[in-house]
């Protein structure tokens, strides 16, 4: 990576010494943004890319202010008055985008719109696009201006269509984790709306999310997925279980089908569950005579008469060991 030179340390240069000509300031800003919206072509032409990302957001998303017409002046005139926004978002990776101009990038722009009304008004706020007051769909056209490839069925979207948008998980300039620019880390971020979920990862057994060990995002893709519940699948499209329990995937001589069909969900709980194993029963044998009786619906072979259950054979994982699936038995014996 370049280095983190930062934008803001050669800006703020700038700034001192644009404020030692405080007399000057307004024809200063006025200047800087004259020269800059006839620089402008010239300096964005380096990166095709770019180029097209930034057109996008402009016309499509951040409009030009009411008259359409605005004038891009640069991120060093945007500074000038708003230092603290400029500072909140250096060092971040929309501000690495600006380096890649050689520091000419217009990352406040690219967000907020052409910036020459709202600056020649010295600042009237109804001449830039306000995130906090345009509508969530409004906010998200500018993020996928540029970020479309990477999600483009976010508006299909549990979140997309419950009006969740970009800026409710992520902060352009007051972000709490570096990675992502989340506006609180994970799981905090989640539990903030999903409240429901929260007691059940402080049950007696859980996968360890408030511990740090794993996130929600490790199962769940925010972003939407092409699974229910968001869910991420496995390299092998499989369950996302399989990615880590990679030993329960198989293929395996002798399955046992509502692995395959049912899903680790038929068994277990993700989430947290009172019972150990994360298993949705606390008894195992009430759990597989949901499907081992002769009545199931499952199509599955009910017990042997033998099993008497006032015995051992209550404890059915203590013979049926292999019960994701075996190569040896065909009643998951060792
Ligand atoms: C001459 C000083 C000045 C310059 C230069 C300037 N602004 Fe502003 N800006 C202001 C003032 C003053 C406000 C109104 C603040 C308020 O109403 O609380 C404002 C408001 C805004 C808002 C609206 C905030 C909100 O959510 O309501 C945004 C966004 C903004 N400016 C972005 C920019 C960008 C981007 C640039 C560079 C293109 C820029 N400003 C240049 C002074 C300036
Ligand atoms: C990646 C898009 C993006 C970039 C780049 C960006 N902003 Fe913002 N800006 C936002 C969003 C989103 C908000 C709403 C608050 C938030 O999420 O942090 C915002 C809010 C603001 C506000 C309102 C005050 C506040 O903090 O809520 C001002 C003023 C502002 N930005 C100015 C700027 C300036 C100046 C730059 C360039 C240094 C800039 N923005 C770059 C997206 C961006
Ligand atoms: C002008 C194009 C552009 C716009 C508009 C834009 N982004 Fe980005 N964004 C980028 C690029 C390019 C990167 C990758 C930078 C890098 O790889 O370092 C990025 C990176 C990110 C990242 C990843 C940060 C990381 O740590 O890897 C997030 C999250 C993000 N953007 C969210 C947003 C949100 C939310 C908005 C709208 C408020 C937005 N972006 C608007 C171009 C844009
Ligand atoms: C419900 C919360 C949530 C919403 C809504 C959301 N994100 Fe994210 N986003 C996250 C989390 C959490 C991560 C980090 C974990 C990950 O990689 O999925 C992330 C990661 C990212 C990244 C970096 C890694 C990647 O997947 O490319 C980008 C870029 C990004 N989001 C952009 C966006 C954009 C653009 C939108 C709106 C269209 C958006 N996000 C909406 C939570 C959200
Ligand atoms: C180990 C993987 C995994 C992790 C980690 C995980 N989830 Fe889930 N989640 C799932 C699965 C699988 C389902 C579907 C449950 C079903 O089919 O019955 C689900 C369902 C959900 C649902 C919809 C149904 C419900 O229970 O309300 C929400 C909301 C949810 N998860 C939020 C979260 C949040 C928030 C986190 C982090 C705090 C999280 N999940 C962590 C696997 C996971
Ligand atoms: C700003 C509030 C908000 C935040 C933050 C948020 N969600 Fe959601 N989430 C919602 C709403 C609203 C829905 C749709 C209604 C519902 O199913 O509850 C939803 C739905 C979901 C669903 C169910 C999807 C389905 O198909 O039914 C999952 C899973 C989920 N969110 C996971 C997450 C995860 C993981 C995070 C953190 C990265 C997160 N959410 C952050 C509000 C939020
Ligand atoms: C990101 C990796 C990851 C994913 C994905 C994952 N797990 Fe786990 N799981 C773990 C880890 C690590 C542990 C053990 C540590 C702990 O207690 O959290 C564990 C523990 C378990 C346990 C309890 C084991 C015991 O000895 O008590 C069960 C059952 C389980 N997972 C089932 C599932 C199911 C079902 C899914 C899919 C919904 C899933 N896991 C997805 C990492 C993962
Ligand atoms: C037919 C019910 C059933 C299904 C379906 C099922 N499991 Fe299990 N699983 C169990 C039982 C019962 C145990 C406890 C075994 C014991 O008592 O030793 C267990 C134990 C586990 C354990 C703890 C470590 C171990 O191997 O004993 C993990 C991890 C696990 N299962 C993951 C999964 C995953 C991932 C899936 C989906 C691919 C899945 N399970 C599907 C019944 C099931
Ligand atoms: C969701 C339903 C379901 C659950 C729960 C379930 N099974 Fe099964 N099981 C099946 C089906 C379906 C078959 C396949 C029957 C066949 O091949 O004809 C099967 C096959 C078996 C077989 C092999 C039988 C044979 O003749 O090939 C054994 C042994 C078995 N299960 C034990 C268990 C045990 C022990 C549990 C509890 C830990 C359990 N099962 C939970 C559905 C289930
Ligand atoms: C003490 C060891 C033991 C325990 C505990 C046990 N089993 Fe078995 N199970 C066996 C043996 C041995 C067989 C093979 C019988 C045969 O070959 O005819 C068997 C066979 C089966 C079969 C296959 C029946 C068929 O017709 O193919 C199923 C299903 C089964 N057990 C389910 C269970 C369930 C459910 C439990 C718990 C309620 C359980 N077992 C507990 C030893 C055990």
């Amino acid at each position: 990576m370049q280095s983190r030179s930062s934008v803001l340390s050669s800006l703020s240069k700038r700034l001192s010494l644009v404020s030692s000509l405080a007399l000057v300031l307004a024809v200063a800003l006025l200047g800087a943004a004259a020269a800059r919206a006839q620089k402008k072509p010239a300096a964005s032409a380096t990166s095709t890319t770019l180029k097209t990302a930034h057109n996008a957001a402009a016309q499509s998303a951040a409009p030009n202010g009411p008259s359409g017409k605005a004038k891009f002046v640069g991120n060093d005139t945007c500074v000038a008055c708003h230092f603290d926004e400029a500072k909140a978002i250096d060092g971040n990776a929309h501000a690495r985008l600006a380096l890649q101009h050689g520091g000419q990038g217009d990352t406040c722009e690219s967000c907020h719109g052409a910036g020459s009304e709202h600056v020649e008004s010295g600042g009237d706020a109804t001449k830039m696009f306000s995130f906090s007051k345009a509508t969530p769909a409004q906010a998200d056209a500018v993020c996928l201006s540029c970020h479309a490839s990477a999600h483009p069925n976010f508006k299909r979207t549990a979140h997309g269509e419950a009006g969740v948008g970009c800026t409710s998980c992520h902060s352009a300039h007051h972000a709490k984790t570096e990675e992502a620019m989340l506006r609180q880390p994970q799981p905090l971020l989640c539990y903030s709306c999903h409240t429901d979920v929260k007691p059940v990862f402080e049950q007696a057994f859980h996968h360890k999310v408030n511990e740090g060990v794993m996130s929600c995002s490790d199962c769940h893709d925010p972003h939407g997925s092409f699974q229910r519940n968001n869910l991420r699948a496995a390299a092998d499209q499989n369950q996302i279980c399989m990615k880590c329990h990679s030993d329960t995937a198989g293929p395996f001589i002798y399955e046992h089908p509502p692995l395959k069909t049912e899903g680790c969900t038929s068994c277990h709980t993700p989430h947290g569950s009172q019972n150990a194993r994360l298993l949705t029963q606390n008894n195992v044998n009430s759990l597989c005579m949901q499907c081992h009786t002769a009545s199931s619906i499952f199509n599955a072979p009910g017990t042997p008469s033998f099993h008497n259950q006032a015995n051992q054979y209550q404890a059915c994982t203590v013979c049926h060991t292999q019960i994701h699936g075996s190569n040896a038995s065909n009643i998951f014996f060792k």
